[in-house]
């Protein structure tokens, strides 16, 4: 570990997760507090298509329209690859059903539809077996420019993609095997910032220049033309260092890490679980 490298100090209140503290606060969301799942949920060829109202289908054309015209240039190209073997449509609210089977043919990873924001644990072992759980539903009409809660254009246009890609599906696969081992709650924390900082907010380096790998920045108009301007710091890609980086969730990321490749991130996280012990 790198001399410069500040661990998070004992002071910090390590048994809870920024949503869980956020869960605290007053006047909170009721779709920000996650739920503990108590029954199965739909997975693969048994999850039903919605009959959205048609106003779901526009929300779904503008966010869709408008993000579309953003990423080209700025997310890598497995992202970009990711939507051409989707092949999303502009004007209707994807099927969770379409999107399994070809993540499965192309990946072995599996779309299982969840009722909201879950409980980590339970969010965790979908993954564990690839299986991605996903929303179906959109957000309200004014909330067009941000929502602090889960949705499927988050879910669909921010992460389906990139899972297609077989380095960072093994990754991500990997990774919440790994989740599921730890009980130290300040583990935990250290692994719930490496995820923040790579599956949602990950830059990586590319020949062409910078681009995005993260979700949570494709998934927002915000987000996309910031993290790659000049008011982030971007690091370089480090797991301990990540895990000592604290974050707030509800404004614009101001640093951010940048990993070289995808095999470096599943190669480097490896190691760095192994390193702690996390490692079956
Ligand atoms: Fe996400």
């Amino acid at each position: 570990m790198a001399d410069d490298i500040q661990l998070p100090d004992d002071t910090e209140d390590f048994s809870k997760s920024a949503y869980e503290k956020y869960a605290e606060q007053e006047d909170v969301d009721p779709r920000c507090i996650p739920i503990k799942l108590e029954a199965a949920v739909p997975e693969h060829e048994a999850i039903e298509y919605p009959e959205y109202p048609e106003h779901d289908h526009e929300t779904w054309k503008t966010l869709y329209s408008r993000q579309v015209q953003q990423v080209p240039g700025r997310a890598c190209k497995e992202y970009l690859e990711g939507m051409r073997i989707l092949g999303l449509q502009a004007d209707r609210l994807p099927s969770l059903r379409d999107i399994s089977l070809t993540l499965d043919e192309m990946v072995g990873w599996r779309v299982a539809r969840i009722p909201g924001l879950l409980d980590t644990n339970d969010f965790f072992s979908f993954m564990a077996r690839a299986h991605f759980p996903s929303t179906d539903y959109i957000r309200q009409p004014d909330e067009l420019e941000y929502t602090p809660a889960p949705d499927c254009f988050h879910d669909i246009f921010g992460h389906m993609p990139t899972l297609t890609n077989p380095f960072f599906s093994k990754f991500f696969q990997y990774f919440s095997q790994v989740f599921l081992r730890v009980s130290d709650p300040k583990e935990i924390r250290q692994l719930e910032r490496f995820y923040w900082f790579t599956v949602e907010f990950g830059l990586i380096n590319t020949e062409a220049g910078r681009r995005i790998y993260g979700a949570g920045i494709l998934s927002s108009p915000k987000e996309v033309p910031y993290s790659l301007s000049d008011a982030v710091e971007v690091i370089d890609f480090n797991p301990e260092r990540i895990g000592a980086q604290d974050y707030e969730v509800w404004h614009l990321q101001p640093l951010l890490f940048a990993i070289d490749s995808f095999e470096q991130l599943e190669s480097e996280f490896r190691s760095w679980a192994k390193q702690k012990g996390w490692d079956a």
